[in-house]
């Protein structure tokens, strides 16, 4: 059973984090160049007597490992992000951004205060059995900071053998959870494909290999990927979002190359490799058709997003002792937005959570404001996981 934690104390320390969220937010950094976020972050988890704080994992990752009281058991991983993104704050808060063209617009400084809180909490009381270990990395958006700290060892280094994350969700209610088993981010993979052919005069086209003509024809042919060659209920998405061609202001000239770009998302591993293939297939024997060449450049992107079957029962009932199960909702819709946590569950069994952030701006917009009343939520949510998971106390 849960020991001190009484309503008012948790109140205290939620106005407290209020107040790191609030610094984070005035001092935004992006990507893998945090120094000011992590001195606070590492400064904050020494304060708190952490038994093992590492910083400069994936450059500026820190991680911190607290010991449970209560003898051996699991070690399980609580993930946050701490970056922001390249864009102008305007919010006209007093707290707002101090940093032109950086923006804390994605609530990385709400998910990082509430984590610094809950391992305060954790510190002090420890009880738990086994280990916890608090994981606040860079580079969410874009820098997929979370695969280079597995790749610098995170997972194994630290003995983790469960991860959790949590995301704010606008338009979800504040004190309500959102979660699905399987998968509920998509994954999204990025393309430039260039096109060459045979430049000449455009009144002689049989001279020439017209790269125009076959990028339009390959424009046209890749939307049959989702609509013929994905089953209907595999939510799938092409959009090409660019196309470059033509030779100067010459309107008489068939250019000898063209480049068409843009982003697939799908929502399984399996429909993701199936689609590159197909991408593939279209792009090299439509062009061929025309006479052209075509040369692929594909950027992978962050993986899908798959909650552990088991693991989102436990973080679903986590949620349930803080909210009240009315206000979990274990069947919300997947989204087509990604996230890097994806690693992670790739590599363990974990599940990745949606807490409310009530009425406020979406997420990526410059209105957005991280809702500091969810502090509260957030972080009984991470102390109830780990009592879940730590003690097996659910139920009794
Ligand atoms: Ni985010």
């Amino acid at each position: 059973m849960t020991t001190d934690r009484s309503h008012a104390s948790l109140l205290s320390l939620a106005e407290e984090a209020k107040i790191w969220r609030r610094t984070i937010h005035q001092n935004p950094e992006l990507l893998f160049d945090l120094p000011k976020t992590a001195a606070l972050v590492s400064e904050k988890l020494k304060q708190f007597g952490c038994d093992e704080i590492i910083g400069g994992l994936a450059k500026t990752g820190v991680v911190a490992v607290i010991n449970g009281n209560l003898g051996p058991g699991r070690t399980i991983a609580l993930r946050c992000d701490m970056d922001a993104l390249p864009m102008s704050e305007q919010t006209n808060l007093p707290y707002a951004s101090k940093v032109e063209n950086m923006m804390h617009a994605c609530g990385h400084d709400g998910h990082t205060a509430m984590l610094l809180a809950a391992a305060k909490q954790l510190a002090e009381s420890r009880d738990f059995a086994g280990k916890v270990v608090v994981v606040f990395q860079p580079a969410e958006e874009g820098g997929a900071g979370a695969r280079v700290m597995i790749e610098e060892g995170l997972l194994d280094r630290f003995g983790i053998e469960e991860v959790y994350g949590m995301h704010n969700c606008p338009g979800l209610d504040v004190g309500s959870f959102a979660i699905r088993s399987g998968p509920i981010m998509a994954g999204g993979d990025r393309f430039l494909v260039t096109i060459k052919g045979k430049g000449g005069h455009a009144a002689y086209p049989h001279l020439s290999h017209d790269p125009v003509l076959a990028a339009g024809q390959t424009i046209v042919a890749l939307q049959a990927i989702a609509s013929r060659f994905t089953n209907p209920f595999d939510p799938v998405v092409v959009s090409i979002t660019y196309l470059e061609g033509g030779n100067g202001g010459a309107l008489n000239v068939i250019p000898s190359a063209t480049r068409v770009g843009g982003t697939i998302r799908t929502m399984n591993a399996q429909t993701r490799r199936m689609v590159e293939e197909r991408f593939r297939e279209v792009v090299t024997a439509t062009t061929k058709s025309f006479g052209c060449e075509a040369e692929i450049d594909w950027r992978p992107g962050y993986p899908v997003t798959v909650n552990d079957p088991a693991m989102t029962v436990e973080a679903a009932k986590a949620a349930s002792i803080v909210a009240g199960s009315e206000k979990v909702d274990t069947n919300w819709p997947a989204t087509m937005g990604s996230e890097d946590f994806s690693y992670m569950l790739e590599k363990r069994p974990g599940a990745m959570i949606w807490i409310g952030n009530g009425n406020s701006a979406d997420l990526h917009n410059q209105a957005y404001d991280f809702n500091d009343d969810a502090i509260v939520h957030g972080v009984s949510y991470w102390l109830a996981l780990v009592d879940q998971r730590l003690n097996g106390s659910a139920g009794e």
